[in-house]
């Protein structure tokens, strides 16, 4: 986190006061190439349908080109004046991050948001194609890779570039698994191994902010509360207890898609957020009898992982030697640590 927080750096009023910030607060973004994963569905396509009505270029990277294409074409219909693209990227394979990434690159264009809003949740066991448990590998070493892979262009288009990460309320119930980050021994793509990859996420991006002081870009991490989607819906592995039982507690506690997604516009856009890099948007702790009024008030994350600045650290290392062990693998080339 940054430790300057008193004053935002435009001297204005501290935007940890500000609550109930909508899409309506969001200033215009008229120049600005924003790239968000996931955005062929669910928030990331709210995030991105917001973005792109107030003049961003938007890029929708999922791994279902015809899905992005038709997202693309729904946002461009509700008459965005923002430009709208659609770009394969699976997050479940090296070497389509690192062709995304090329891919991108040759297009010439500045990068000022990178949003990792992209995820999987309790679907059937699997692996990805470098052999991770499909969740962390997906959620967290996939946006890690893709995130390396795209910080000279943050970096060259700073200052005020931005990286957002989207996390869970399931952070509170993750752990690292030190001996294996990569989930070799998972039996299953769990609750444990989404919960431990959406902490990890929160990790990274504090340590990743924390590297990136003075250079331009900052960092910040979401989490939307439980939000009907087709996350905890159809997409469900539902031969399993815990995802009924989040299926049913979505039906009834569940938010809309497009209020849950204020956590990822606010950090992707609000300038008054400027010098708060690390921080976290969340709705409160108590967000049912709140109402879920505010959707992107700046909190705390539950799990002490995400104030152990030493774990950060480890987290980053070892996973920066594994991912650049894969892609060696692949005769992918390396990426260097920020
Ligand atoms: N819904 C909730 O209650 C909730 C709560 C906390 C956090 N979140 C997080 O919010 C994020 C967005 O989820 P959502 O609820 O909006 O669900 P969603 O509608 O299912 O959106 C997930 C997006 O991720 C994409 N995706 C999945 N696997 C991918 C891969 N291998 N490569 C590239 N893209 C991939 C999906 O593409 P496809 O259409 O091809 O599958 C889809 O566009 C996730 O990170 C999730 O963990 C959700």
């Amino acid at each position: 986190m940054s430790s300057s927080r008193s004053v935002g750096s435009n001297g204005s009023v501290d935007p940890r006061s500000k609550h109930f910030w909508t899409t309506r607060d969001m200033p215009p973004q008229d120049g600005k190439v924003v790239i968000v994963t996931g955005a062929s569905s669910g928030m990331g396509w709210y995030c991105a349908q917001a973005l792109a009505e107030h003049g961003a270029h938007v890029i929708i990277a999922a791994r279902s080109l015809e899905r992005c294409q038709s997202a693309a074409s729904l946002i461009k219909e509700t008459g965005v004046r923002g430009k709208v693209d659609a770009m394969h990227l699976d997050l479940s394979s090296f070497r389509s991050i690192v062709d995304f990434a090329k891919e991108f690159k040759a297009r010439k264009l500045p990068l000022h948001t990178l949003v990792n809003n992209a995820g999987v949740f309790l679907v059937p066991f699997d692996h990805t194609q470098e052999g991770f448990e499909t969740t962390v590998g997906i959620n967290y070493f996939g946006h890690f890779l893709l995130t390396h892979l795209l910080m000279d262009k943050l970096k060259e288009t700073g200052p005020g570039s931005r990286v957002v990460s989207m996390a869970s309320l399931f952070e509170l119930l993750g752990s690292v698994n030190w001996s294996d980050l990569e989930g070799k021994s998972a039996k299953e793509s769990g609750l444990f191994e989404y919960s431990s990859s959406k902490i990890e996420i929160i990790m990274f991006v504090r340590e990743l902010n924390k590297r990136l002081r003075g250079s331009g870009v900052e960092v910040f991490a979401s989490q939307p509360g439980l939000v009907q989607t087709q996350l905890n819906g159809r997409k469900l592995d539902h031969g399993k207890l815990t995802s009924n039982l989040v299926d049913l507690a979505t039906r009834v506690y569940g938010q809309r898609a497009e209020k849950a997604s204020y956590c990822l516009q606010r950090p992707a856009s609000d300038p008054t957020v400027d010098g708060y890099g690390g921080s976290y948007f969340s709705p409160p702790w108590l967000w049912i009898l709140a109402l879920n009024l505010d959707h992107a008030g700046m909190r705390e994350p539950g799990n002490s992982l995400a104030r152990d600045e030493a774990a950060w650290a480890r987290l980053y290392n070892q996973t920066l030697l594994i991912v650049n062990s894969k892609l060696a693998e692949k005769g992918l080339g390396s990426i260097e640590a920020v």
